[in-house]
């Protein structure tokens, strides 16, 4: 699997924050000819994963540090975004929808990032922080042109 591009960013736990990683990398991933269906999902992973940092995470504090790196590979686009806030007591059930640690939320995000990229690996630890690495293939075209 051959490095063909790296982005990092390193963003504050701001609510606005969230637009701004889903534009970065889907300009970031425009070099890549993705479908608009393709494009859009990654988008509304890459939002789940910031949007979770910020809310559950840092609990809306304004200073956490949130690092995003998107990698571009021959055969797929990873994205990784970091925080060091709360973490994740019981991964099998922040899994399951319906089941948020907030009662006005449908706990739906990890549901739309498993559906929609190929691969979700969520490393957490209580006190730590959480990695959510996101990782969904190129179009088929691209991978035989590289
Ligand atoms: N970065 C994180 N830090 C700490 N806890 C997290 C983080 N991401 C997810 N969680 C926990 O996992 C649960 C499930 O996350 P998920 O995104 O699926 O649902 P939600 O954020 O509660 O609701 P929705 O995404 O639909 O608004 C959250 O309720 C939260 O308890
Ligand atoms: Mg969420």
């Amino acid at each position: 699997m051959r490095l063909r591009n790296r982005m990092k960013l390193e963003l504050l736990s701001l609510p606005g924050n969230v637009r701004l990683a889903r534009i970065a990398v889907a300009a970031f991933a425009s070099e890549v000819d993705y479908n608009v269906s393709d494009l859009e999902e990654i988008k509304v992973a890459v939002s789940e994963a910031v949007s979770n940092a910020i809310t559950h995470g840092y609990q809306q504090k304004k200073d956490g540090v949130i690092s995003l790196t998107a990698t571009l590979f021959t055969d797929a686009l990873e994205i990784v975004v970091q925080d060091h806030g709360k973490g994740i007591d019981d991964l099998e059930q922040a899994f399951e929808p319906n089941s948020s640690s907030d009662p006005e939320r449908m706990g739906l995000g990890f549901v739309f990032m498993r559906s929609f990229m190929d691969k979700v690996d969520v490393v957490s630890e209580p006190g730590q922080g959480t990695t959510v690495k996101l990782r969904k293939k190129l179009p088929d075209k691209v991978q035989a042109e590289t």
